[in-house]
């Protein structure tokens, strides 16, 4: 018997390392770029730092019997997994091959991530798939869908322990699509990524409806009208980009701190145009991204789901290179009003936020929650109380800026002294009140507007005697439920130094197993 040479035995290693490098061929991979698409390797290579992956797993195949897949076993079996860094910070990573049997996932291959998953618990670091896949491998059948099962048990585990990000770069039908479902955030491109349940044959079958597989679960729609995603880009360059950008504002696990990002931007910075951006006439629209971003460090704010219930705005920001999660009411979409969706939008932002120790800084301007029988039958109860909710578990320091309306339920849903904000801080036009001037003062005032000789003389001197007394931040102010008043200008530094007295809060909830959100 006779051994064989190194050389023989490293050659026969590159051979297998090809053989694993061009997946399901060049045929396959010349179909993938024909449509723009990147290819798993491809993909992995321009979101991570150059040369930092490390694949594991490259030779794993399946081991289906079924309809003659025994003849057929592609090393790696449609995924790609390791690790890496983005900005030197360590992630782990998988990517399906759409080359190797439409990226499906049987048996071995949700295995992969499995692995990917359960070292990125271990590590504490960030895990990010790239979902490209044709969904359940339909010959490993119930292999397939225990695959899945796995995969979602320990998405489940894994939130709220270590941000899971889903970038879908390509179809993603049935069940596969709650993976990235369960996940901190789901990016998706313009005309290349899909997500749906069934898809539009099904649909006209069942339902006899006409929808196209785009306006069912592309970006578009899953970005404005479903919001199931939370980012769109216009190709994967620039999806890759938001990932890096998203993760900078993140700790890698929920013990850990974000990375300080050093600014020249100063604290002091006082800028007196914000006196202007938000006009005193509580009726008056403006865009609330402009606050933000003159009070943010270097004009930052890196918004998150922009294109869904825009009446409220999510996102990230820094003051004084500390990383934090903001709250807006948007005055410029449906008043500010908080609906189903915004409320929806706003509560998950803020257990992420809570989650993964980023306080939270709210703008309030909020004339209350939107009226509606379609609202109503909703239940926009049990969404409201979801933030309530929110707000109240979160035990992160809570900052609130309230800039002019703060009316009723409303105003205690958006990080009230109340619910447990830390510090409030209130501009002079803030009106704090039960509700605006014009509802008040008809109700409280009703005979005595209606006896009157000139009843709309009458009832628009009671609106001026309501507002005088009421609409403003100096009642809150006499009972501490507004800690400080200041002028706009003074709202970085304002925060800048609230962040700093509250920072090391140490808070906790009562000690339970769970408890049970209203959905
Ligand atoms: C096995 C699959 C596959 C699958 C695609 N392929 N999907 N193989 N299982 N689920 C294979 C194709 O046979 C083909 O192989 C290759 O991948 C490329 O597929 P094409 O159809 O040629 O590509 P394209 O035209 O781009 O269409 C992509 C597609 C389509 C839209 C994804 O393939 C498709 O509709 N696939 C089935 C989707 C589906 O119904 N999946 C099951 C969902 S149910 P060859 O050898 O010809 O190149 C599910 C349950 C999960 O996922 C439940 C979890 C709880």
């Amino acid at each position: 018997m006779g051994f064989r040479t190194i050389e023989e035995l490293c050659a026969e290693l590159d051979e297998k390392r090809s053989k694993a490098l061009a997946g399901g061929g060049k045929e396959a991979v010349e179909k993938q770029k024909s449509k723009g698409k990147g290819t798993a390797r491809e993909r992995i290579a321009q979101l991570l730092d150059p040369g930092s992956f490390v694949e594991i797993d490259e030779f794993v195949t399946h081991r289906c019997n079924n309809f003659g897949l025994d003849e057929k076993k592609i090393l790696g079996d449609g995924v790609v997994t390791g690790w890496g860094t983005i900005e030197g910070r360590k992630v782990f990573v998988y990517s399906q091959d759409f080359t190797v049997f439409g990226g499906s996932l049987g048996e071995e291959h949700a295995a992969k991530i499995c692995k990917v998953m359960d070292m990125a618990m271990q590590m504490g670091c960030p895990i990010i798939g790239i979902n490209d896949s044709g969904g359940a491998r339909i010959q490993e059948a119930v292999d397939a869908l225990n695959g899945y099962g796995k995969i979602f048990k320990r998405n489940t585990m894994a939130s709220g322990v270590i941000p899971q990000f889903s970038v879908i770069m390509g179809p993603t039908a049935g069940g596969a699509v709650y993976s990235p479902a369960l996940t901190d955030f789901i990016f998706m491109v313009d005309g290349e990524s899909v997500m749906h349940i069934t898809g539009p044959e099904v649909i006209k079958a069942v339902t006899g409806e006409d929808v196209t597989g785009e306006e069912l679960g592309g970006a578009a729609a899953h970005n404005t009208v479903s919001g199931v995603a939370h980012f769109e880009a216009k190709d994967e360059a620039e999806c890759f980009a938001q990932v890096r950008k998203v993760l900078s504002y993140l700790p890698l696990n929920n013990l850990d701190d974000s990375p300080v990002k050093p600014t020249g931007d100063s604290p002091e910075r006082a800028d007196v145009s914000l006196r202007e951006v938000v006009p005193v006439n509580p009726n008056k629209g403006y865009d609330v991204h402009e606050v933000l971003t003159k009070v943010f460090d270097d004009g930052e704010f890196t918004e998150v789901q922009a294109g869904y219930a825009k009446n409220i705005v999510t996102g990230y920001a820094r003051i004084g290179g500390r990383a934090v999660g903001v709250i807006a009411n948007n005055a410029d979409v449906m008043a500010g009003c908080l609906d189903i969706n915004a409320s929806d939008k706003a509560s998950r932002f803020i257990r992420h936020c809570d989650a993964f120790n980023l306080p939270i800084v709210t703008f309030v301007d909020v004339p209350g929650y939107l009226p509606g029988a379609d609202q109503e039958r909703g239940g926009i109860i049990r969404k409201g109380a979801k933030l309530l909710y929110a707000y109240s578990e979160a035990t992160v320091p809570l900052i609130s800026v309230i800039m002019r309306k703060a009316y009723g339920g409303a105003y205690l849903a958006m990080s009230s002294k109340s619910l447990g904000a830390d510090v409030v801080l209130a501009w002079p036009q803030a009106e704090i009140a039960v509700m605006g001037a014009e509802g008040a003062a008809s109700i409280v005032f009703k005979k005595e507007i209606n006896d009157a000789a000139d009843p709309s003389a009458k009832r628009l001197e009671k609106i001026d005697e309501y507002r005088e007394a009421f609409a403003n931040p100096y009642r809150a102010a006499e009972r501490g439920y507004v800690d400080r008043v200041i002028t706009p200008e003074e709202t970085r530094k304002a925060i800048f130094m609230a962040l700093d007295g509250i920072q090391s809060k140490r808070d906790a909830t009562p000690s339970k197993k769970h408890g049970v959100i209203p959905h």
